[in-house]
């Protein structure tokens, strides 16, 4: 209802500043959602790397291809979707609306692209693959430091139709986020019904077991949601096998992906463990301030392993031509945040839907006038690039 001009692809990008402006303080969630969407780690320096990263590199186009039938079509652990594109995982989605997680997992069926649910969610498991249909959905996991809770999330993941595991390795307790600080922001989560968590079964015996009564203790039950998936981490390299073979078991070899890894070593280790899937990533520059940005991080690490792991990509694409970048460089797959969290909490649905559908098209017509015709077209050899400074 607030914006009236929706025009640009990258209309959430532009308009949220404005946004925000017009609508500072009018409920206490507004200014929640407004500070946490756009924290970043320390002095934002992961953060601006990020942004920077892709800039030094640059798309060389190609003129008078045919490429009247292009197509952005790809596949992802065998699933057909639209584009190499996929909603990263973002917790607690009715802070920026109350549509929340529902509405974001059926614009993804719709658009056919694969939706993420985070352990932070505050819709549960069953209630967005209910929403998300026969869409592609994975499911993020913050690990529990308990076996039997973390059993029990798969095994809802499993029976609600989740296609994969994407382990988040980056995030067990929040990074020093200046903007959360000092907006007091830290407390969001106990204003919120973290309902992955409130609806699980175990979760809520060990509630009752407190003496909490989830159904009436919202506040109470998720801080302690979120106590029992970060806040102190109880597993670490060694505890892997363990989650991939649970996970294997449960649902017959169902993929099991690894989020968060910026260094060579650790996406090596993941290929020697028989992971599935990496995705590179460094939670959009809000867990380690001032490390690598995660384009050359996935640069390095598509050279060194990209052979022989599926590696996927997120952190700081803003539009098409990003995504190209990220995927000429030897990403598969690329998911995005908070363009879609910022759609979410401009105009909910239809802001998500507006975002989406916006970089959609931007990939299609980037595609058509650079002269590629499908994803097997992005290569090194469509970069000009600067010398590499790491
Ligand atoms: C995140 N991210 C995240 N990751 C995750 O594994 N579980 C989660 O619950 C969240 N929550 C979350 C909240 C918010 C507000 C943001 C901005 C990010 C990280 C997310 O999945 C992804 O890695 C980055 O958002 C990608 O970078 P861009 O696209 O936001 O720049």
């Amino acid at each position: 209802p607030h914006i009236k001009e929706r025009t640009t692809p990258q209309w959430a990008l532009y308009q949220r500043e404005n946004f925000w402006k017009q609508n500072e303080g009018t409920t206490p969630l507004f200014n929640t959602g407004k500070y946490y969407a756009s924290s970043n780690a320390g002095m934002s320096n992961t953060h601006l790397a990020n942004r920077q990263a892709f800039y030094r590199h640059r798309l060389i186009p190609n003129q008078l291809i045919d490429t009247n039938n292009r197509s952005t079509k790809t596949t992802i652990f065998n699933h057909s979707v639209s584009a190499p594109i996929g909603f990263a995982p973002i917790g607690i989605n009715k802070v920026y609306n109350p549509a929340g997680e529902a509405a974001v997992s059926k614009v993804a069926s719709e658009l056919n692209l694969p939706y993420c649910l985070s352990t932070a969610g505050s819709t549960s498991i069953e209630k967005v693959a209910s929403a998300n249909g026969t869409g592609t959905r994975f499911f993020q996991l913050y690990m529990p430091h308990d076996d039997e809770l973390t059993v029990s999330l798969l095994t809802r993941a499993w029976e609600s139709g989740f296609d994969a595991l994407i382990l988040t390795t980056d995030t067990w307790q929040l990074g020093w986020r200046h903007d959360d600080v000092a907006s007091s922001n830290y407390a969001f989560y106990r204003g919120f019904g973290a309902d992955v968590g409130l609806s699980d079964p175990v979760f809520r015996r060990r509630c009752v077991a407190d003496g909490i009564d989830p159904d009436v203790d919202v506040v109470a039950a998720s801080t302690k949601w979120i106590d029992s998936v970060w806040h102190g981490r109880a597993w670490s390299w060694e505890k892997i096998p363990w989650l991939m073979e649970t996970w294997r078991g449960i649902t017959g070899g169902r993929p099991f992906v690894i989020k968060g890894i910026q260094s060579v070593g650790d996406a090596r280790r993941c290929v020697e463990l028989g992971v599935d899937g990496i995705v590179v990533s460094n939670h959009a520059g809000r867990q380690v301030d001032g490390a690598v940005a995660s384009l050359d991080a996935l640069e390095r690490i598509a050279e060194a392993v990209g052979e022989r792991i599926y590696v996927m990509f997120d952190s700081g694409v803003r539009g098409a031509s990003d995504l190209v970048k990220a995927l000429a460089l030897g990403a598969r797959f690329v998911f995005i945040g908070r363009l879609w969290i910022w759609g979410l909490s401009i105009q909910g649905e239809d802001g998500v839907r507006h975002v989406m559908k916006s970089l959609l098209a931007d990939l299609d017509i980037l595609m058509g006038v650079a002269g590629f015709n499908g994803v097997e077209d992005f290569n090194r050899d469509i970069l000009e690039s600067d010398p590499k400074n790491y």
